[in-house]
């Protein structure tokens, strides 16, 4: 017998209500980025390995799990891409736009982790995401965060999420917090998980984010970042948070917020929900001053933010609004002649019309109220003599004829063109 054929573990299809949603973030994110002057840029959902594993950092859950890699046919090594800011970077030094900064792009589509599926969580799950490439850090930064705080308002989701925020600093300062964390962590190494004690080695500041309980008791005591930033790092933030402030962007200062991925830098921050389980961060992101240099390019500040579409989604209390056509229901030959013929002269208008394909007069008017239809237009020998239609708007279940002839304009009436 042959094995039944199913969508992969972690995959999804997008049907109904789904895609609905789905597309509702994807067209106001859209829309507000373009009016944020972001331009939309798409990238391969496939890029050389070494995009992701030279930037993301080689002990990060992402590259050391979660890819999804593969020898090509020609023995090249490709990675399904796990998020877009490095394959964005990739573009943008490759398309020589050094001299056109400040690039701004908004991206939204596919991507890909090996990661143990559960609610909000998925191997293939969509992102919208926007990077900022140019300014140095502190307005551009806010800038970012006002996008994605208008966004989250625009989609009716924003009383469910809060703002995080912390820096990580620059180089220098990492450095130095590095080696006093290291030295805490060394007087407690036993006490410590297996994941976290594998981490001490590679990358220490990722301890601090764990959500195993011995960690996070640990955690409790650890030196804080914050008291390694250096005068500029602190400067930074500091204005950043006075900027969130003036605009009225409500944010809390989360100091153990430090991100998954090596080409963060200064600003990190996370809207954050409790209405999703564990899976909390609904948008994240940070700057990544140095992400350029790591991959050949000259010094390039940078600053950006991604957010999972289906966490968003499953966030939204309701579907967004219906089309609501109108649905045109003939009673006889003739008529569904007639309903043929005018579906196709108002459709080339641009107004959303239903058909219903069979059924008795009741059957169909059942089928128009279901797809949320606004009027039904009614058309039998009667009306086809007389040279009307009868017009039933179903929210109030009220009738009356209209002449053929009027009826173009009382359908732009109805569609408030
Ligand atoms: P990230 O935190 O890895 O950052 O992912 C961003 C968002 O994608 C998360 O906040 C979450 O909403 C969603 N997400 C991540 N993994 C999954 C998953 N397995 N299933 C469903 N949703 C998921 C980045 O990707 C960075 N590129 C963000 C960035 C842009 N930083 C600077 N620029």
């Amino acid at each position: 017998m042959s094995q039944k054929l199913q969508v992969v573990r972690g995959a999804h299809d997008l049907i109904g209500s789904t895609v609905k949603r789905y597309r509702y973030v994807v067209e106001k994110s859209r829309e507000l980025a373009a009016a944020y002057g972001f331009e939309e840029i798409k990238t391969p959902i496939f890029e050389p390995t070494a995009v992701f594993s030279r930037t993301l950092g080689d002990a990060s859950d992402i590259v050391t799990k979660e890819m999804y890699t593969f020898a090509d046919k020609g023995g090249d090594f490709l990675s399904l891409r796990p998020e877009g800011t490095a394959g964005a970077m990739r573009a943008f030094i490759e398309l020589g736009l050094q001299r056109q900064l400040p690039v701004k792009w908004f991206y939204e589509g596919p991507m890909f982790r090996y990661e143990r599926p559960q609610k909000g969580r998925y191997r293939q799950f969509y992102q919208i995401g926007a990077e900022l490439l140019g300014p140095e850090g502190g307005d551009a930064d806010v800038e970012l965060i006002s996008l994605a705080q208008n966004l989250l308002e625009a989609l009716g989701v924003s009383d469910k999420a809060r703002l995080e925020i912390n820096s990580i600093g620059d180089k220098e300062s990492r450095d130095v917090y590095r080696t006093r964390l290291v030295e805490y962590y060394k007087h407690h190494e036993t006490g410590l998980s297996e994941d976290s004690r594998r981490r001490l080695a590679l990358n220490p500041l990722r301890i601090l984010d764990s959500k195993n309980e011995n960690d996070i008791k640990i955690n409790e005591n650890a030196p804080s970042l914050f008291d390694s930033l250096n005068e500029s790092s602190r400067t930074q933030f500091e204005k950043i948070q006075k900027t969130l402030s003036d605009l009225g962007i409500p944010f809390a200062i989360n100091r153990n917020l430090v991100r998954g991925l090596d080409y963060y830098s200064h600003l990190v921050f996370e809207f954050r929900t409790n209405a999703l389980g564990a899976q909390d961060a609904i948008l994240s992101g940070g700057r990544y001053d140095g992400l350029c240099e790591m991959m050949g390019g000259a010094h390039t500040p940078a600053v950006g933010w991604a957010a999972g579409i289906e966490r968003l989604s499953l966030l939204m209390l309701e579907d967004p609004l219906p089309l609501k056509p109108v649905s045109l229901i003939p009673a006889g030959e003739a008529a569904e002649r007639e309903c043929t013929r005018l579906a196709h002269e108002f459709r080339r208008r641009g107004f959303a019309i239903d058909l219903s394909y069979s059924g008795n007069m009741s059957n169909r008017m059942k089928k128009a109220v279901a797809r949320g239809a606004r009027a039904a237009i009614i058309i039998g020998d009667q009306e086809l003599a007389n040279k009307v239609v009868t017009l039933k708007m179903l929210d109030t279940g009220t009738q009356s004829q209209v002449s053929q002839k009027d009826l173009p304009a009382k359908l732009a009436e109805l569609f408030g063109k």
